[in-house]
Order: structure tokens, then sequence, then C-alpha cells
């Protein structure tokens, strides 16, 4: 990976500033998809977590807004508002334990090592810009893996099984859902010095990672 910030090249300014609407809108939709979940989450302690994590996820996209304004590059939309309303039907029909993988596993997991590859080559306001939002994350992620594992753990041994193996397939569907969006992920992540090969082996390695930390017996 290119480790050489090219702060002053306006293709990197461009395309991070389109990688920061991109963060930022993902953010406010995970906002919204937590808020509305609190209500039918199974228990006061889920509901607590989904509500923190509102807040956290309101502080980002106030953080991330903040900082583009100053960046001063265009925040338009990457996500249509189609493309919005896709997103927030599919988290909207979800089960608790599908909602759980495909939230805390693919989208904050996986979504936080994609951004994680891009902070050594961001230029100083972008790193800092990522410090507190990406800090979050990891409790994010914490609360999922822990959650799963304990649905996992309530239900009987062959749906558990059923549900281990079903994991990546959904992990693959939904990132797959992610990259067909026609968003030029690969071309906006080059533009800023990142190596999109690795940086997918990278988010890959994370996978097997976080299902191997689900599969662990709930403690
Ligand atoms: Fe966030
Ligand atoms: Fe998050």
């Amino acid at each position: 990976m290119n480790t050489q910030p090219a702060a002053d090249a306006q293709g990197y300014r461009d395309a991070m500033g389109q990688l920061l609407v991109l963060y930022t809108q993902v953010d406010q939709l995970i906002m919204e998809a937590c808020a509305e979940r609190i209500a039918t989450a199974p228990d006061i302690k889920a509901k607590l977590g989904l509500a923190k994590q509102v807040g956290d996820e309101s502080r980002h996209v106030a953080i991330q807004r903040e900082w583009m304004h100053r960046f001063g590059t265009s925040q338009t939309p990457l996500l249509s508002e189609a493309q919005q309303s896709a997103i927030r039907d599919h988290f909207r029909d979800l089960d608790w334990v599908d909602f759980l993988t495909d939230m805390y596993l693919c989208v904050e997991a996986l979504g936080s090592d994609a951004v994680e590859q891009v902070v050594p080559l961001a230029d100083p306001g972008t790193r800092e810009s990522l410090r507190l939002p990406l800090q979050d994350e990891l409790d994010h992620v914490a609360f999922g893996v822990e959650r799963l594992r304990q649905a996992l753990a309530d239900m009987p041994a062959s749906d558990r099984q059923a549900h281990l193996e079903a994991i990546p397939q959904r992990i693959n569907a939904l990132g797959g859902i992610f990259l067909g969006m026609g968003l030029g992920l690969r071309a906006l992540f080059e533009a800023v010095g990142a190596d999109f090969d690795q940086l997918t082996h990278s988010v890959q390695r994370r996978k097997t990672e976080i299902l191997g930390e689900v599969a662990m017996p709930a403690g």
C-alpha cells in the first residue's frame, strides 16, 4: 500500500471528500436503523446499547459534516435517495439475528476495516476527523458480536449451526449489493492512495477473524 499522503493533489482531495460523504451517509443510515430498532429490541440491555449507538452515530455525523465543510470538497451525496431507502428497508425487515449479522459484522466491522485502511493515507485533518468515530465503532462491533453470540447460544444446537453456516453467505450478499451500487469505490480508494486489492484482502481477513469470534460460545 502506498503510504505517501498526496494531500496536495486535487484528485486526492476530491476522492477523499467523496469517501467522507459516503462514510457520513452510512453513519446516518446506521443511526436511523438503530433508532428504529430500539422499540423491538429483545431486552433493556439491547435497547440501551442501541440508544447509545444512536448517540454515537449522531456525533460521528456531526463531526464529519463539520470536517467536510472545512475540507471544502463537494458534499453531493453518493447514495441516491432510492439507495438510501433500499438500505433503510433492508434493515427494517430483518429479524434480530439477521439485523445483528448485517449491521455489526458486515457494516460496522468490515466497513470500519475499510475506513481504517485509509487512515494512514489521509491528511492530518481527515485523520483526526476519523479518530473518535473509529474508536466508537469498536464498541459497536463488540456490542453486536456479544449480542449475536448470545442470540445464537439461546437457539437449539441445530438452528445455531445453521445460522452460523449462513453468516458468511449473508455478509457476501450484502457486500455484493453495496459494491454493486455503482459508487466507483475502487477508483475512489485508489485515488487516495490505497491498493484496492490489498484493502479487499484485509476486509476478508477481518471477516474470517470476526466469524471466529461469533462462533465462540457466549461467555
Ligand atoms: Fe459511526
Ligand atoms: Fe458505528
